[in-house]
């Protein structure tokens, strides 16, 4: 929730108290370089107990309610027809009105069921934009993805309210160029996590369900961020306005012929599930199900984790709910802005994305700009973020670097999780960093694995600059 104060300013509020929490530690710069050293540069390599303040992600580490870990204890471990599956199913009858449910361990999971059942090699999978893993399966798969993204997309200084939205007549070329036959599905990513978080408007997504089902290509929802998508129209779509969440929700799914999510993020739980009213489909995905997952009932889950999922997907509608990480990044943002700092306009809806490219204009993309800024973050600051540019796109087939349309650092809000004052930290240590950009420079690969390198892969600083900049932080700052 945004609060106006009695003196004009709007600050965002919780709607929620604290009674459990983690103790964190900011650990001195000497440990902080060491521990950047000792990972190979990649923020993926560090251990909580050297992070202070860790927005890597907000999948998987959003805090969970008391109603969602109560339902943990009630849960039912039978492995066949266990009672916790049907009130997964309920919820997600009730709150996405589908009829059929497979549940999995995680969202790249229901991307590995849709990829082994429909992409077949030569297959055309158009989309608003990549995930990594999405990307990933589809290509295994013998795929193509194919990103039809409007001009404004790659505008991070912009202030287009839909930048997630589909380019409608690239995708009528799409068609004509590439045969409806080999469009296995369209997929439409609800607040597109690589482009800044960034939504797409309901009258884009009824747009491309007619042209999808003219052509009788099945439309395909990744709703990892559907709550906060359904935010953002309520927000930004004058006709939404007055809507409930879920009705936005409601009528976003009454175009949709196949549903995943990863349960990470908008749900506060760790797993995920297809759905769909399509009983052809659902037959199709079902025999794989075991194979790759677990038996229908629970798909890879814990039952614990089904339950509190079952809970979730009911308080995401919740207004309060859907807008928490939303309302904290606005402010994030706004604040970074004031400062100078370049970030990703509009504010999206998982995390503040800083423009790498425009914070590093020296460090070019074959030196990988968002990976060099999010070590310099973590050392001037504690705080983990993720490199979401160049290293986070594998190389192509003949292993030349493929450069990525932006370089975003990208500094998650977790749900509920941080409080202001740990944003206003950051928001200081990165505008220092700013001033004194010129002590970053780039990276280049020690190890590099040949899929998802941005996981495992090590890096070294070019020219040592992680030192000199612990060196100058220290001078102007101190060991902190
Ligand atoms: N789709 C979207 C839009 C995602 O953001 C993610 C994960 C996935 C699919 C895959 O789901 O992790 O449960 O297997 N995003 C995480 C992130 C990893 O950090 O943004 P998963």
């Amino acid at each position: 929730m945004y609060l106006r104060l009695s003196n004009g300013k709007e600050i965002p509020i919780e709607t929620h108290k604290v009674r459990i929490v983690q103790k964190t530690s900011l650990v001195p710069i000497a440990e902080r370089l060491r521990a950047l050293e000792e990972g190979g540069y990649n923020t993926f390599s560090l251990r909580t107990r050297d992070i202070f303040i860790d927005m890597l992600t907000d999948s998987g580490t959003n805090a969970m309610s008391d109603n969602q870990l109560a339902a943990m204890m009630v849960s039912d471990d039978a492995y066949a027809g266990c009672e916790s599956y049907y009130k997964l199913k309920a919820a997600v009858k009730d709150v996405l009105r589908f009829e059929y449910v497979l549940p999995v361990h995680q969202g790249r999971a229901a991307e590995h069921l849709l990829a082994k059942v429909y992409v077949k090699p030569g297959d055309v999978v158009p989309m608003n934009y990549h995930f990594t893993t999405t990307r990933a399966h589809f290509e295994l798969a013998g795929g193509t993805v194919l990103e039809i993204f409007t001009d404004e997309a790659l505008n991070t200084q912009s202030t287009n309210l839909f930048k997630g939205n589909l380019d409608i007549q690239k995708f009528k070329d799409a068609i004509k160029k590439f045969g409806a036959e080999k469009i296995p599905f369209i997929r439409m990513e609800a607040t597109t996590n690589l482009l800044g978080g960034q939504p797409f408007s309901l009258e884009n997504l009824k747009a491309v369900k007619e042209i999808a089902a003219d052509h009788n290509i099945p439309l395909v929802f990744d709703g990892s961020l559907i709550s906060e998508n359904a935010y953002f129209i309520k927000q930004r779509e004058k006709k939404y306005a007055k809507r409930s969440i879920q009705e936005i929700i409601w009528e976003m799914m009454e175009l949709v012929d196949i549903f995943y999510l990863s349960g990470r993020k908008s749900s506060c739980v760790r797993g995920g599930f297809i759905a769909t009213n399509n009983k052809k489909h659902f037959e199709a995905l079902k025999p794989w199900l075991p194979v790759y997952e677990g038996f229908l009932t629970y798909g890879g889950m814990s039952t614990k984790e089904i339950e509190a999922m079952a809970v979730g997907l009911r308080e995401m509608t919740d207004i309060n709910v859907a807008g928490s990480a939303v309302e904290f990044v606005r402010y994030f943002a706004q604040r970074l802005i004031e400062n100078k700092v370049p970030v990703v306009t509009p504010p999206g809806g998982l995390a503040c994305h800083v423009d790498a490219k425009l914070f590093l204009p020296h460090v070019p993309q074959s030196e990988y700009t968002s990976g060099a800024l999010a070590a310099a973050v973590y050392l001037a600051s504690g705080v983990r973020s993720m490199e979401r540019g160049t290293i986070s796109c594998d190389r192509d087939k003949e292993g030349k670097e493929v450069y990525s349309d932006l370089e975003l650092t990208r500094l998650a809000v977790p749900r509920r999780v941080y409080t202001m004052s740990q944003i206003e930290y950051v928001v200081d240590r990165v505008t220092w960093l700013h001033e004194h950009k010129d002590l970053v420079k780039g990276l280049r690969f020690v190890e590099e694995p040949p899929v998802l390198r941005f996981f495992f892969g090590k890096l070294e600083a070019i020219s040592n600059w992680g030192t000199k900049l612990a060196r100058v932080f220290r001078k102007e700052i101190g060991e902190y």
